[in-house]
């Protein structure tokens, strides 16, 4: 399998000062230890290098941050040109309202936006606006959902208080009847449901909404006059330019915007409704960075980007081109796979398995092959990912799975 040795070292000297070497989402005992390469080193468009010079075509896009494809000219030039100006000053500089204008054009039922760096800065801001709004304490939430790092929500325990949680209470995903059973034994009491438009756990299928189930919730939560919080971090500008909820036929109260936004410059957003000016000006908001102007320029080109090239339609594409061509090459060596979640946003693994062993093989096969797909998160497409690169891909996952085939 592939010889990493700078990653290995630099993983070495990194164990030494940072805990745990590499931590969070991007730590090699979340993904394929020793299969996986640990640092990169630069990218370009649909593909990436590892600091041991290897290639990889990329479809996890810095898990979601890259939409337009790593080093997009356009994005590129209009934050150069934004940071001869300046980045960081003792104000906001006017692309700051510009790129509020251009959120609530985009997305319709929007009447303000506010900006954080990342997505949990969003979510929990999200949840107190509801809190402030309602004068209620307790927010719904999908089991296994994940909104973020913050103690409300984290899936991690260290560190965390059962008061953190006393008031969150988690519903599975297309439950109607669990929700209402939550707002019966809390009626009064809830301020906020927070959820993504289609559930899309970690080692999981993702799934989709059942036909009807989100403008259901919207009309449960409006008649009970608790906001509903769209988490559209993940799949936000990647499903409609116009937002995922234009998709499954609904309106969210407030929507937490995150990776599209800047493709690889550091900007959330949250959109609200007119109701919700006041509370939304009563819960403090703000960070050292926060009125970064090169994220915001970067911001403001890649929804012009995005809404210019139509880039959901474009994800679309290529993932279906990519979803078929992995089903016929597996099916090539007996092998069948299941898909599920947005072609712009799969999310894949063998019909047969229990566990993810088999997947994990594949992947680390895939990875040695110079395509990097992961076993345990949907993937996501760019508006780089383009027929020739995904041809590419396919031929290189066929020779992962001729080796599979071989092993097993
Ligand atoms: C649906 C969803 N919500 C919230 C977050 C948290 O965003 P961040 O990691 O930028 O804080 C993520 C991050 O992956 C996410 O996918």
């Amino acid at each position: 399998m592939p010889n990493l040795p700078e990653s290995m070292e630099l993983f070495r000297r990194a164990s030494k000062v940072i805990p745990g070497g590499i931590y969070g989402h991007a730590s090699p005992a979340a993904g394929l230890p020793g299969a996986f390469p640990y640092y990169a080193e630069k990218a370009n468009g649909c593909r990436y290098w590892d600091v041991d010079g290897r290639e990889y075509l990329d479809f996890m896009c810095g898990y979601g941050t890259i939409s337009l494809g790593y080093g997009n000219p356009i994005v590129e030039e209009a934050a150069s040109r934004q940071r001869k100006k300046g980045s960081v000053f003792n104000h906001p500089s006017a692309v700051m309202p510009e790129l509020a204008e251009k959120l609530t054009e985009l997305v319709d039922f929007a009447d303000w936006a506010v900006f954080g760096k990342n997505g949990s800065d969003m979510t929990s801001w999200a949840i107190q606006v509801a809190r402030e709004f309602t004068g209620r304490k307790k927010i719904l939430k999908v089991q296994g959902a994940y909104h973020g790092v913050d103690p409300w929500c984290t899936p991690g325990s260290g560190g965390i208080i059962e008061e953190d949680v006393s008031h969150i209470h988690s519903f599975p995903w297309n439950d109607l009847d669990a929700i209402q059973t939550l707002i019966a034994r809390h009626r009064g009491e809830i301020a906020g449901l927070i959820l993504t438009p289609f559930h899309h756990p970690a080692f999981g299928d993702s799934q989709m909404p059942e036909k009807g189930f989100l403008p259901k919730v919207q009309k449960i939560c409006n008649k009970e006059e608790i906001l509903l919080i769209l988490d559209d971090i993940r799949a936000g500008f990647r499903l409609a330019v116009g937002g995922s909820h234009t998709v499954f036929d609904f309106e969210p109260d407030l929507a937490c915007y995150c990776k599209a936004l800047g493709n690889g410059y550091n900007i959330s957003a949250t959109l609200g409704r007119e109701h919700l000016r006041i509370a939304a000006t009563k819960v403090f908001l703000t960070g050292s960075y926060w009125n970064d102007a090169v994220s915001m320029a970067a911001s403001l080109a890649c929804l012009g980007e995005i809404q210019a090239s139509n880039l959901p339609a474009h994800l679309e594409k290529v993932g279906s081109l990519l979803i078929n061509g992995l089903s016929r090459a597996a099916s090539e060596y007996g092998f069948k796979m299941v898909f599920s979640g947005p072609p712009a946003m799969p999310f894949m693994r063998f019909q047969d398995e229990t566990n993810f062993f088999k997947l994990q093989r594949f992947c680390a096969l895939a990875a040695n092959e110079g395509v990097f797909l992961h076993p345990h998160h949907n993937w996501f497409l760019s508006a780089a990912h383009d027929e020739l690169a995904i041809t590419q891909a396919i031929e290189a996952a066929r020779r992962a799975f001729a080796k599979l085939s071989e092993e097993l």
